[in-house]
């Protein structure tokens, strides 16, 4: 069999809402932030993200990647700074606390794709001046434990949220747990601009220095200040820093914000049709015996558009062959740890400045772990389609076996 099940590239189209503000902008050029005195999209944008994640303070920049790289320097860090973070996770992310001048101190994650909290707790010591927690894939950690860890010594936590908006802890958006948390608008995300990136956090002092770096020039940061704010917290804080920080110009267009925004009021509905379709493509897995999903956390809510399990009772050839198997199916699995190059397999990350560390739970994890991307806009032919073809594919491996009735 080779067909092609369902494209699982193609995105939702961006609502016709976009449209009319983009030609607008088209005619009148002004695609810069800090054109208008007031109300530009990216401004609009940070306000109603801010209060969608029940934040004080957004900041739109560039990318997930800048806003990390942000957190990391409004942080305080000093130069050599060293920050935990998971050996599971996107190089993008070892690479923000490279560009910060810090050290990334890699922790091993478990098969369920979430820190192993052990490890972890070992690697919390006193000379880690920071941590950050990559939900990889939106799989939550346990946050209970880490945010208990890192107070108890002081650590602040900046929440790698890129897979995760939408996604709750005990009811609490993951991206507010932590000192700061940062989002991705890349196109295989919840809501895409292409590219893009926001944080979010309830610390003045934060906010106001990653506003300025984020290239918020002269008195530019006046445009942050919330509406009807007349607390002085914030304003004192960016008197406070101006003129003493570099400026990255990490900023976000007015082009992607209006692309973003007409996307927001529709998160809720992906949400729920990006989990329906995990758990139904993940109970039809679930049947075959060499394919097993893990479980969710109990005080997590999940938000995928995308699904991952692990290969069982296969050798490495065998997961090769499978991969293969499911391309020909009609499907793209990558392994992590299997694809050449991988940039979420940590032994790919050269550039780290202490060398390639010894994680053996995380890399025999990332030898069997599949990766599948499922678009929330699928139909329930296509996720059959999809579910049926990895099956298949691991059926022309391991011989055929029979279905529960
Ligand atoms: C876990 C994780 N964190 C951060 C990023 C970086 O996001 P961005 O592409 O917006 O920089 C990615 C990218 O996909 C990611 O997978």
């Amino acid at each position: 069999m080779s067909q092609n099940p369902a494209s699982v590239y193609d995105a939702e189209p961006i609502p016709a809402e976009a449209r009319a503000e983009i030609d607008e902008m088209l005619q009148s050029g002004d695609l810069f932030r800090y054109t208008a005195p007031e109300n530009a999209p990216v401004t609009l944008l940070e306000r109603e993200f801010a209060s969608l994640l029940g934040s004080k303070y957004a900041l739109a920049v560039s990318s997930c990647s800048a806003a990390l790289f942000l957190s990391l320097k409004a942080l305080g860090l000093p130069r050599d700074a060293r920050v935990l973070l998971p050996g599971f996770t996107f190089a993008a992310v070892p690479s923000s606390v490279v560009h910060a001048d810090c050290v990334p101190v890699l922790c091993e994650v478990a098969d369920n794709y979430r820190i192993d909290i052990a490890d972890f707790t070992s690697k919390l010591d006193d000379n880690i001046s920071a941590v950050i927690i990559s939900h990889m894939r939106g799989h939550t950690s346990d946050m209970d434990a880490i945010m208990r860890l890192c107070n108890a010594r002081n650590i602040p936590v900046v929440e790698d949220a890129a897979h995760s908006l939408g996604t709750t802890w005990h009811g609490e958006n993951i991206g507010t747990l932590g000192k700061v948390g940062c989002f991705s608008f890349q196109s295989y995300k919840m809501i895409n601009a292409g590219e893009g990136g926001v944080l979010v956090t309830d610390d003045p002092e934060v906010v106001a220095q990653a506003v300025i770096m984020s290239g918020a020039y002269e008195h530019n940061w006046r445009k942050h200040m919330p509406v009807g704010d007349n607390s002085s917290a914030l304003e004192k804080a960016f008197a406070r820093w101006q003129n003493k920080l570099p400026l990255y110009n990490l900023r976000m267009s007015n082009l992607s914000a209006a692309v973003i925004r007409p996307q927001l009021p529709h998160l809720a509905r992906r949400v729920r049709d990006g989990l329906k379709n995990h758990d139904y493509v993940a109970a039809l897995l679930a049947q075959c015996p060499w394919i097993s999903v893990p479980d969710k956390l109990a005080a997590e809510q999940r938000a995928p558009d995308s699904i991952q399990f692990n290969l069982v009772g296969m050798s490495d050839d065998e997961t090769l062959a499978f991969a293969q198997a499911a391309a020909e199916h009609g499907v793209k699995v990558q392994v992590f740890g299997l694809s050449q190059d991988n940039a979420r397999a940590f032994w790919n990350w050269e550039f780290l400045p202490e060398g390639i560390p010894d994680l053996p739970q995380t890399r025999s994890m990332l030898s069997r772990a599949c990766d599948t991307r499922l678009p929330v806009r699928l139909t329930q032919r296509e996720l059959d389609n999809i579910a049926n073809a990895i099956i298949q594919a691991a059926q022309d491996v391991k011989g055929s076996f029979a279905k529960a009735v």
